[in-house]
């Protein structure tokens, strides 16, 4: 087993990664727990409650199952609310512990409740896909979607723990690994290029969950993540590079509809173009421009960017937690393994987008 530890003002606590880590899940709840209660989606549920039910009976506390319904649409107050409810009817106190066992949408508002019930109870994240286990969970935020905006409404909370089990990946679609995947190889643009480039070398392994690549991929994504959070927990300043390709993918998420492309999808995308916006900016060499869009494909996600029209892509981006006023900031790549949050001048915007809607393949 390998231990990552994450040091914030919140709360330091430590990240397990390991094959078969859902079965050793009492270690994570504390012996004054009055309750444990896990959070998960009906999906989730069908495939792992049993085992996590076994791993918990150990501890003999009482334990309450929350099944939500499955999917980023149901990332919302009523959903919050149906977890109060049963937190509640329970007489749950606060000494209970929650349980996030799921992917991003699981973890951010199982987090968001245990940051609210009685104004704060404990909770561990069990992140069960890759983008989870290598993003989400680590970290500490966590929120709810509002109809006028995704994320809207949250908290910082760290959790107690981060329990990783690599073998959950095995049950995931191919197309949630990729996605995934662009979460991992950012870390490796964004921190460290030596990453990147053992990315580049394994990258049939990793598509193949090939264990000992796997579980080096996500110990390292982890450390960066970690060592990022540390420094930022409210991201006032360096947590914003952990945003690299966003500012695109979240308007490519948002242009198209959401659930059209996969997040990761549109962040893989995002990077591309991320990566010819540093060309421009920074004189980014062309040979890592080619890098980073042969990996992003490489991974299986998308790297033609879609026509939105100029206006649009401009309209969708203003909307962008970094943007201040109305001028654009990107984090951007001077070189490959560091990153920096940049002003970027609508002019020099309208380039890339000129080349989108004429088809040149950005
Ligand atoms: P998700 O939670 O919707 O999971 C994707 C799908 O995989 C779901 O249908 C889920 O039920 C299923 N699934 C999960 N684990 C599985 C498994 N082991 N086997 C089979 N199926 C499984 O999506 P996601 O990509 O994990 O997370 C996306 C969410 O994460 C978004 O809401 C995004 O806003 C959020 N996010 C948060 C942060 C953060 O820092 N808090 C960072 C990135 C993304
Ligand atoms: N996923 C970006 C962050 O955690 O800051």
């Amino acid at each position: 087993m390998n231990i990552v530890t994450v040091n914030t003002p919140g709360g330091s606590y430590p990240i397990h990664i390991a094959a078969g880590r859902l079965d050793a899940l009492a270690h994570s709840i504390p012996g004054n727990a009055t309750a444990i209660v896990v959070v998960s989606n009906t999906t989730i549920s069908s495939l792992y409650g049993e085992r996590v039910r076994q791993a918990l009976a150990s501890t003999a506390k009482p334990l309450v199952f929350i099944d939500l319904p499955d999917g980023e649409a149901y990332k919302t107050w009523d959903t919050l609310n149906l977890i109060f409810d049963r937190l509640l009817g329970h007489q749950l106190d606060r000494k209970a512990v929650l349980v996030a066992l799921g992917g991003g949408v699981v973890g951010d508002i199982c987090g968001f409740a245990a940051a609210c019930y009685m104004r704060g109870v404990r909770f561990v994240q069990v992140p069960t896909t890759l983008l989870a286990q290598v993003d989400s969970s680590v970290g500490g935020k966590t929120a709810i979607n509002h109809p006028l905006g995704k994320n809207m409404i949250g908290a910082f909370y760290q959790p107690l723990a981060v329990e990783i089990d690599t073998d959950v990946l095995a049950s995931l679609p191919a197309r949630e690994i990729s996605a995934g995947l662009a979460e991992v190889i950012k870390y490796g643009m964004i921190a460290d290029a030596t990453f990147f480039a053992w990315c580049e070398e394994n990258v049939d392994a990793l598509r193949a969950l090939a264990p000992q690549a796997i579980h080096h991929a996500i110990k390292r994504s982890c450390e960066i993540k970690a060592q990022v959070v540390s420094q930022d927990e409210r991201e006032s300043g360096v947590r914003a590079i952990l945003n690299f390709g966003h500012t695109f993918g979240h308007a490519i998420e948002s242009g198209l509809g959401y659930g059209q492309w996969l997040h990761g999808e549109a962040v893989g995308c995002g990077m591309v173009l991320a990566a010819e916006l540093s060309a421009q900016v920074h004189g980014l060499d062309r040979t890592i421009v080619a890098r980073v869009r042969a990996l992003v494909k490489a991974i299986g996600c998308p790297t033609q960017a879609p026509d939105l029209g100029a206006q649009r892509w401009l309209d969708l981006m203003r909307v962008d937690k970094k943007t201040e006023g109305r001028v654009f900031r990107f984090v951007l790549l001077p070189e490959l393994g560091r990153a920096q949050v940049d002003v970027v001048p609508d002019a020099q915007l309208e380039t890339i987008l000129a080349r989108i809607s004429v088809g040149q393949g950005v």
